[in-house]
C-alpha cells in the first residue's frame, strides 16, 4: 500500500494515521471538518515529539512521518488512495454514510475496510460499492503501541482483499488474528462482558472503582482494571459494543449495567470527558465512588 486514508480523526483514527505514517505508507486524513483533522496532526506531532524524547525515534523519522499525514475535510483526494479505513464514531447508519459517500471515490482496485468494535461486516459491506472489497480492520488503543490487528471478512469478501489486508496490517508490525463476522469477533466479544460486569460489581456495592481495578491489575496481571480501562475506551463506546452484543444475539447475559448507561447519559464518557469512573481533573485520576 502506497496511501491509505482514514476516516475519522478521533483517538483511534489518529492512532492509526500515526502508525501508517511511522511505517511509510502516506496518509490522508479525514474527518468533517479539516480543522478536526488538523487538530488530530497536532496530536501525532506531540505524540512523535515524546518519542523522539524517549529515544525511540529519531527527530528526522518524526518530522518525515508527520509530513505524510495529509489532513483533509472531504473524500476527493481519496482517489489516490489503496485503502481507505473508517474509524467514525461506533453508529451504523453513520458508518453507512461514510461507505456510500467514500465509496463513490473508491478506485476498482481498493479495499475499503472499516475499524468497528462489533458491527456485523457483512451487514455494513451492503453500504460499499463492492463487498467483494470491504473487510473488518480492527486496531486497539493506543494502536502505536498495542501489537495486534483483527481482520474479520465479510460473508462476501474476497480471498485476495483478506491476503492483502493481512498483509498491509502485517507491514505496520503487528500481529493478525483472523476472526469470523460475529458480534465483537474475539477480542471485544470477550473484553465488553467483562468490563460490564465490573460496572454491575460496582453498582450492586460488592466494591468500591480503587479495588476493583486493583484486584484485576494485580489479581489477573492485566496493565489497567476494567474500570479504568472503560474509561480508557470511552463510556460510550463500552456502551455502545455491549448493546450491538445485546442486540445482535438477544441474549440476556450481554445487557448493559444499568450504572453504564447512566454515565454515558451523564456525559461522563471517561478520560474523553475529564470524567468517568475515574476524575481526571487533578495530577493523579481520583475514583468517583
Ligand atoms: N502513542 C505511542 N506510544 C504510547 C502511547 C501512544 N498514544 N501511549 C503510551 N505509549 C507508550 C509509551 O511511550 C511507553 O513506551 P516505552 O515503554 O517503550 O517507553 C509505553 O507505551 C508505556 O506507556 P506509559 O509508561 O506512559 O504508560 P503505561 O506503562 O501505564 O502503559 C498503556 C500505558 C500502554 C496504555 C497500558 O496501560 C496498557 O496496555 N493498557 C491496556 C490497553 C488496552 O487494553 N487496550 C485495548 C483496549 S480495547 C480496544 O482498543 C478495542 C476497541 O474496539 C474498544
Amino acid at each position: 500500500m502506497r496511501t491509505v486514508a482514514v476516516i475519522g480523526a478521533g483517538q483511534m483514527g489518529s492512532g492509526i494515521s500515526q502508525q501508517v505514517a511511522q511505517c511509510g505508507i502516506k496518509v490522508l486524513l479525514a474527518d468533517i471538518d479539516v480543522a478536526l483533522a488538523e487538530k488530530a496532526k497536532a496530536n501525532i506531532d506531540k505524540a512523535l515529539t515524546r518519542l523522539v524524547g524517549r529515544e525511540k525515534l529519531t527527530p528526522a523519522e518524526a518530522e518525515a512521518a508527520l509530513a505524510r499525514i495529509t489532513p483533509v475535510g472531504d473524500y476527493a483526494s481519496f482517489t489516490e488512495a489503496d485503502l481507505i479505513i473508517e474509524a467514525a464514531t461506533e453508529k451504523e447508519e453513520v458508518k453507512r454514510k461514510i461507505f456510500e459517500a467514500a465509496g463513490k471515490v473508491l478506485r476498482e482496485d481498493a479495499i475499503m475496510a472499516s475499524n468497528t468494535s462489533s458491527i456485523p461486516i457483512t451487514r455494513m459491506a451492503t453500504s460499499s460499492p463492492d463487498p467483494k472489497r470491504f473487510i473488518g480492520l480492527h486496531f486497539f488503543n493506543p494502536v502505536p503501541v498495542m501489537g495486534l490487528i483483527e481482520v474479520i471478512p465479510g460473508l462476501a469478501t474476497s480471498a485476495e482483499t483478506v491476503a492483502r489486508t493481512r498483509a498491509f496490517a502485517e507491514s505496520l508490525g503487528k500481529q493478525v488474528v483472523q476472526a469470523e463476522d460475529e458480534p465483537g469477533f474475539v477480542v471485544n466479544r470477550i473484553l465488553l462482558p467483562m468490563i460490564n460486569e465490573a460496572v454491575f460489581v460496582l453498582g450492586q456495592g460488592t466494591a468500591n472503582i480503587a479495588d476493583i481495578d486493583k484486584g484485576c491489575r494485580l489479581g489477573l496481571n492485566h496493565p489497567m482494571g476494567p474500570l479504568e480501562l472503560a474509561d480508557f475506551v470511552g463510556l460510550d463506546t463500552c456502551l455502545d459494543i455491549v448493546k450491538v452484543l445485546y442486540n445482535t444475539t438477544g441474549d440476556s447475559k450481554y445487557r448493559p449495567a444499568p450504572l453504564l448507561v447512566k454515565y454515558v447519559e451523564a456525559g461522563w464518557l471517561g478520560r474523553k470527558t475529564g470524567r468517568g469512573f475515574y476524575d481526571y481533573s487533578g495530577d493523579t485520576p481520583q475514583p468517583t465512588r
